[in-house]
């Protein structure tokens, strides 16, 4: 891949939402092992590697289904709307694999804790660039369940770590159109001397 082709890559990546995803059609899973082991090749600080990562296929996504959706039942008292007990139960079955986005603090305590965030952001970007390139679908949610403490444990992760959210994967059946950006010139500044 030159560097053109490789600019074309990241500006068309878009994300997919769940209602744009084909339901049923699977993703093969060596697809989504070779997507996870570009996550695991993103930049960090310490190389302390501070991801972990869920992966809810098949049956495994209604477990997801459930279990989201009823914490969130538990939880949300008087705020409890319908519409989102919904979305959290039927979500998940329109996409053929679910990530769980996990970040697990690292024992070497030099590092902060916002470089282990910032680099499992990274590795979240190597999964966005290498779903565009297999021609799939998928985006990154932190709706939901994410910031509830009690559904870390579902996750694998402890109290210092964190959950940061999901990565939907799909076959796309309603590409995203858009994805305009403002000048890259109006967020920088160059010091040239
Ligand atoms: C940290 C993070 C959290 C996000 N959470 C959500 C979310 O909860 N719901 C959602 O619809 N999109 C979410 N997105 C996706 C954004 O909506 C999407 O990136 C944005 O609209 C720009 O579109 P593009 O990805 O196609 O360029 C999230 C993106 C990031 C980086």
């Amino acid at each position: 891949m030159n560097a053109e082709q490789f600019n074309e890559l990241v500006r068309r990546r878009r994300s997919v939402f769940p209602d744009q995803l084909e339901p049923g059609k699977k993703v093969d899973d060596a697809i989504v092992r070779e997507i996870l082991t570009n996550a695991g090749w993103a930049p960090n600080h310490g190389k302390q590697e501070p991801w972990h990562f869920t992966v809810f296929s098949g049956e495994g996504l209604q477990k997801l289904a459930v279990f989201q959706s009823e914490l969130y039942r538990q939880e949300a008292g008087e705020n409890f709307k319908e519409i989102t007990f919904a979305k959290l139960q039927q979500n998940p079955l329109k996409a053929s694999h679910i990530i769980a986005i996990g970040m697990k603090r690292t024992d070497n305590k030099n590092i902060p804790e916002i470089e282990d965030i910032e680099a499992v952001s990274c590795a979240v970007q190597n999964i966005y660039l290498s779903v565009t390139a297999y021609g799939l679908g998928g985006y990154w949610t932190t709706g939901g369940i994410t910031y509830k403490e009690s559904a870390k444990s579902f996750f694998g992760l402890r109290e210092e770590d964190k959950l940061l959210g999901f990565f939907y994967i799909g076959h796309v059946a309603i590409p995203s159109t858009g994805g305009a950006r403002k000048s890259i010139e109006e967020k920088t500044t160059w010091i040239n001397g």
